[in-house]
């Protein structure tokens, strides 16, 4: 039988991503949301942010895969079928960005951007004296797929790495700790944090005004996670007085950020829309037509999203 998938997603663009699968399988029928066409044919769904109601119109709905590498918005679907198998995207291209991301704003915030862009503004020649980078210890929350490729480029640019996950592991060059006690760690010594944490009811408000306390005074503080993951009251807190000298946020728990909301004119909060890292079509093919396959044949997905853990 021909593979068939439905696309759903206003945030990516669908002609990159038939001609990215039929690449690999010519003949794939690729049906875009809310085109369905004979419902029951749809097995496969490839979705970013799937409109509420969709699940129930799709009966024989097998294999959900998220567009992406969180997959809290799944979830958010009451309709989701809980016996209902959800994957995610774990790509390559998406793994470059985001620590591409990282970096860049790591690098920025250890090289005091914010600061000399404020003394440009005033004409104000602020000489800084360079530090070395192994005098900057930088936090990583989640070693996932996301969070080891960030510590490994942050590691050739000669930073001091700590890093913190739910469960414990091992990474060259960097100091790993896992649980409640090694949070607190690894706080304590973040000159610059980074959260890649999914969210999950474990990780939702884990940054709060007692964990902010915990940095150094003068920490930077880089959110590529979700934004649930950080009261932002206790965050707009810790910046108001100084004690998180900035924060760079890609994620906030309600987007589009609202125009109301503080973030946006704080003076030591950097913005970016959402947009630190998005699964590539091309790059994404193989993993979803090995996953089409192996829906064909019976065999066991790939990518595999386990629920009791929310990622
Ligand atoms: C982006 O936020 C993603 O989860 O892929």
């Amino acid at each position: 039988v021909n593979p068939c998938i439905l696309f759903a997603s206003v945030y990516d663009k669908p002609d990159e991503w038939r001609d990215a699968l039929r690449a690999l399988v010519p003949s794939l029928d690729f049906r875009v949301y809310p085109d369905v066409q004979q419902a029951e044919d749809i097995e496969a769904a490839l979705v970013w942010r799937h409109p509420l109601g969709m699940v129930k119109q799709l009966p024989n709905l097998k294999l959900v895969i998220n567009l992406g590498a969180g997959v809290n918005h799944i979830f958010d679907d009451p309709d989701l079928p809980p016996d209902l198998t959800v994957a995610r995207l774990v790509d390559p291209g998406q793994t470059a960005q985001i620590s591409a991301y990282v970096a860049q704003h790591v690098l920025a915030m250890h090289r005091q951007m914010p600061e000399l862009r404020r003394a440009q503004n005033e004409s104000r020649w602020n000489y800084i004296h360079p530090m070395p980078a192994s005098e900057c210890r930088v936090g990583l929350l989640g070693l996932g797929n996301l969070g080891r490729a960030s510590a490994e480029l942050l590691g050739r640019l000669g930073f001091s790495l700590f890093g913190w996950s739910r469960t414990q592991r091992e990474l060259a060059g960097v100091s790993c700790h896992s649980g409640v006690d090694g949070l607190q760690q690894v706080l304590s010594q973040s000159d610059i944090l980074v959260c890649l944490l999914p969210l999950t009811p474990s990780t939702t408000d884990l940054l709060d005004a007692r964990a902010f306390a915990r940095m150094p005074k003068g920490a930077a503080f880089i959110n590529a996670g979700r934004g649930a993951t950080v009261v932002e009251g206790d965050l707009l807190a810790a910046l108001d007085s100084g004690h998180i000298r900035h924060a760079v946020l890609d994620v906030f728990r309600q987007e589009p950020l609202p125009a109301e909301h503080r973030f946006w004119q704080h003076p030591a909060v950097t913005v970016t829309p959402h947009n630190a890292a998005v699964a590539e079509a091309r790059s994404s093919a193989p993993q979803v037509i090995d996953n089409l396959m192996r829906l064909r044949d019976g065999r066991p997905f790939i990518n595999v999203v386990d629920r009791s853990a929310g990622y």
